[in-house]
């Protein structure tokens, strides 16, 4: 932290974050916690009180409302979604690109009348953005109303940080540089019938562009023990799909230095139990080994789709981004995967108008989309992230230029989209029911094992289980069909 001013001007719980500092990975041991508990005297806190939470970014985030949910519920908050009835709102924010951190900021322009309006109203900051010091500055001068921020490796402390943000005067900030110890035992408020289930905190890879290592802090993986007993425990509760989430799934197991358990392992013990679907992401082609391929090929409860960023075709824009594979391994993996896997659906992560992309250069991933042919792809425009060492490389491309980039990929994506969806016209496909259709309340709404997107009209009563679809009809981002009555289904 640079800027730091007395200690004095803010409360004793200002600790600021230094991205120099996240970025020293240590060799100490991560702990694990199996004894959290909130003390009896904040469990009342909250009494006939509201919280709100507003979620950006990835599902990492999303879980981590759940967290955030599950412990402001214990201390006798109840939910609203309404900001006027709100005790207190927390914004869980991103700062993976720039667009992410502007809906904060302009959020923040708006909260700041709700808290004038009702000055007893607790107006907290948390997730990846508030582990950036310049955030946190920024925050401190222009939004001085924000009552806490705190970071992502300290969510657990959100307790007694509401009771030093009731009782104190000054903003409350918490926020660790480095991570801490794995916390077991947080409560979490889940919904529906797909549930996230993390296996490693952090990111060690440390691609050039990216600010999540930073932010995330270094890996960490949870014991297998406590990940399957999670997994066994969402069963039991009549879960139907589980989302295994790490920044770098294929990571995991590569801290423990006692036992040589990898993420193949997990994958083969969680297969065998009962509960429907298990997916997982995000993976990095770097670690992709053979063993985890044997073992996705074995399918059962493990979905034949697989999110596998690529995030460029040029090998020498990879290298620049430090992926650590060339578009040729890349290549060969998929074709490894897809000889195991023939049904494959196979999805990725693109970024386009990297400092010094040259057109021939974003040719090359043009032509990789066609050789791979994904199913679908999250597209960005790369986006200079504070502290990252892309952010000081000369950017000579113009943003006209990177725009049509990004449309013009969109374009060849689509075309693969539609052809992949094609490929189903005709079949019936088991579908998880979500719900309703976003746009039209008497279709609903599911995805097949290979998550795509499934309209079709049936009761509202199917919503939460598995139905078969006979595939009448596709469009570029989502397949229509008819719901298939008589025939049972894994429930
Ligand atoms: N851990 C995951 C992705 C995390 S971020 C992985 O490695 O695949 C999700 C996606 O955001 C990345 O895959 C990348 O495509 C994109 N992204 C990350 N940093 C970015 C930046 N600075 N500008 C634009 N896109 C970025
Ligand atoms: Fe970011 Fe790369 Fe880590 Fe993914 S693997 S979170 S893109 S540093
Ligand atoms: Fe964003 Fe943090 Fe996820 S930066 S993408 S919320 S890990």
């Amino acid at each position: 932290m640079t800027t730091k001013k007395s200690d004095k001007d803010y409360s004793i719980y200002f600790q600021p974050p230094s991205l120099t500092d996240a970025k020293k990975r240590g060799r100490e041991d991560i702990q694990v916690h199996y004894d959290f508990a909130i003390p009896e005297e904040l469990q009342q806190l909250g009494k006939d009180k509201y919280y709100l939470i507003q979620t950006y970014g990835c599902q990492m985030n999303e879980h981590d409302t759940e967290t955030i949910m599950g412990l402001l519920e214990q201390m006798g908050y109840q939910p609203t979604e309404d900001r006027r009835q709100a005790d207190i709102i927390l914004l869980n924010t991103c700062a993976v690109r720039e667009n992410a951190e502007d809906k904060v900021f302009g959020e923040l322009g708006h909260l700041k009348h709700l808290k004038i309006e009702k000055p007893s109203l607790l107006l907290g900051v948390c997730g990846c953005m508030s582990q950036e010091e310049a955030v946190v500055n920024r925050i401190l001068q222009k939004h001085p109303f924000v009552d806490m921020i705190f970071g992502t490796h300290n969510i657990h402390r959100l307790p007694h940080l509401i009771k030093e943000a009731i009782f104190s005067k000054e903003m409350v900030i918490e926020v660790w540089s480095k991570e801490g110890d794995i916390i077991e035992n947080l409560p979490k408020k889940r919904e529906g019938v797909k549930a996230w289930v993390n296996i490693m905190y952090g990111c060690d890879k440390f691609c050039t562009y990216c600010i999540v290592p930073y932010t995330r802090g270094k890996e960490r993986s949870r014991r297998p023990e406590d990940v399957i007993a999670e997994v066994r425990e969402l069963a039991r509760q009549g879960f139907k799909e589980i989302m295994l989430l790490g920044q770098n799934v294929n990571a995991y197991g590569k801290d423990f230095e006692d036992i040589n358990y990898r993420f193949g392992d997990l994958m083969d013990d969680i297969s065998k139990i009962d509960i429907p679907r298990i997916r997982f992401t995000t993976s990095h082609p770097r670690d992709f080994d053979d063993h985890l391929i044997e073992v996705l090929a074995k399918k059962g409860n493990l979905v034949e789709q697989i999110h596998l960023p690529v995030q460029s075709g040029s090998n020498e824009i990879l290298k620049k981004m430090t992926r650590k594979y060339t578009r040729e391994q890349y290549l060969e993996l998929v074709g490894k995967i897809r000889r195991a896997i023939p049904d494959v659906v196979l999805t990725t992560d693109i970024i386009v108008g990297f400092p010094g992309e040259t057109d021939e250069q974003f040719e090359d991933t043009i032509k990789l989309v066609r050789e791979v042919e994904f199913d679908s792809a999250f597209t960005f425009i790369y986006s200079p992230r504070e502290g990252t060492p892309a952010a000081a490389m000369e950017d000579n491309v113009p943003a006209e230029v990177k725009k049509q980039r990004l449309y013009r990929l969109n374009e060849v994506l689509n075309e693969y989209s539609k052809r992949g969806n094609d490929r189903l016209l005709g079949q019936t496909v088991e579908v998880l029911v979500d719900g309703e259709s976003k746009n039209n309340p008497n279709v609903l709404a599911g995805r097949t094992r290979t998550n795509k997107l499934v309209h079709f009209e049936g009761p509202k009563d199917l919503i939460g289980k598995f139905v078969n679809v006979h595939i009448t009809g596709t469009q570029t981002f989502y397949i229509k069909g008819d719901w298939v009555r008589e025939q049972a289904v894994a429930q």
